[in-house]
């Protein structure tokens, strides 16, 4: 370490940055399981996916109520909108937006199915219940 620190400044800077981005990996990991959170699994177990999580505040900060509550129809109710992938793919719900155009598309399964098995539909009250389980290898 010494002689890396001393002689080979790029490693050393190579090192720093990798350091760095796996603080933000962490960062962004435990960011998904937050106050607020909505799991929907009314059919994502029974279909062998995980259950799907919505970061509602994160939603919450980028685009009026009215746009998702109104606009595209969600009802004020975790698990109360039906929402299946035929629909999202159609364009709606999720799909207004995570159509690759507004945000990331739908071949992002993970991202959307990131909740631990068997979590029913709730929202997430707690921010010391993990509701998020590692991704499958
Ligand atoms: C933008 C978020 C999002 C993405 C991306 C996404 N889903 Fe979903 N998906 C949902 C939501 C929300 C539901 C409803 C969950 C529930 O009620 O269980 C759902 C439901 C499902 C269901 C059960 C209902 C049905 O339509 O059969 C399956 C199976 C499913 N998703 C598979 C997938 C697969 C496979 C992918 C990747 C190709 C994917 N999903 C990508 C949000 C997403
Ligand atoms: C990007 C879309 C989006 C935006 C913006 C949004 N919501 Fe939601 N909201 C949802 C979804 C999705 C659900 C869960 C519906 C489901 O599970 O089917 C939800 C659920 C809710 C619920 C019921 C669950 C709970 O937390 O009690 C309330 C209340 C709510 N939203 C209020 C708001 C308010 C107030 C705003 C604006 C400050 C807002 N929402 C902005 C998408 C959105
Ligand atoms: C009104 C538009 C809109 C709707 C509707 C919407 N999203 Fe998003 N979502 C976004 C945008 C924009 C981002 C940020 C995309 C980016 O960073 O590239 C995002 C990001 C996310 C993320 C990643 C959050 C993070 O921490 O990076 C998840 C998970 C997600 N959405 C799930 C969902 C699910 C599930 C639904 C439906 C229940 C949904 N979204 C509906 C616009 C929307």
């Amino acid at each position: 370490m010494m002689k890396l620190c001393a002689g080979n400044t790029r490693s050393l800077l190579v090192a720093v940055s990798l350091a760095v981005g796996m603080g933000m990996l962490t960062a962004i990991d435990t960011a998904r399981a937050e106050y607020g959170d909505i799991v929907i699994n009314n059919y994502s177990d029974d279909a062998g996916m995980r259950p799907a999580v919505f970061p509602h505040w994160f939603h919450r900060i980028r685009f009026r109520c009215k746009v998702c509550h109104a606009d595209l129809g969600f009802r004020f109710k975790a698990g109360g909108n039906d929402i299946t992938m035929l629909k999202i793919i159609d364009g709606e719900f999720c799909g207004a937006c995570h159509n690759g155009d507004i945000a990331w598309s739908v071949e992002n399964c993970d991202l959307c199915h990131s909740g631990k098995p068997g979590t029913k539909t709730q929202v997430h009250e707690s921010t010391l219940q993990k509701l998020i389980a590692p991704p499958k290898k």
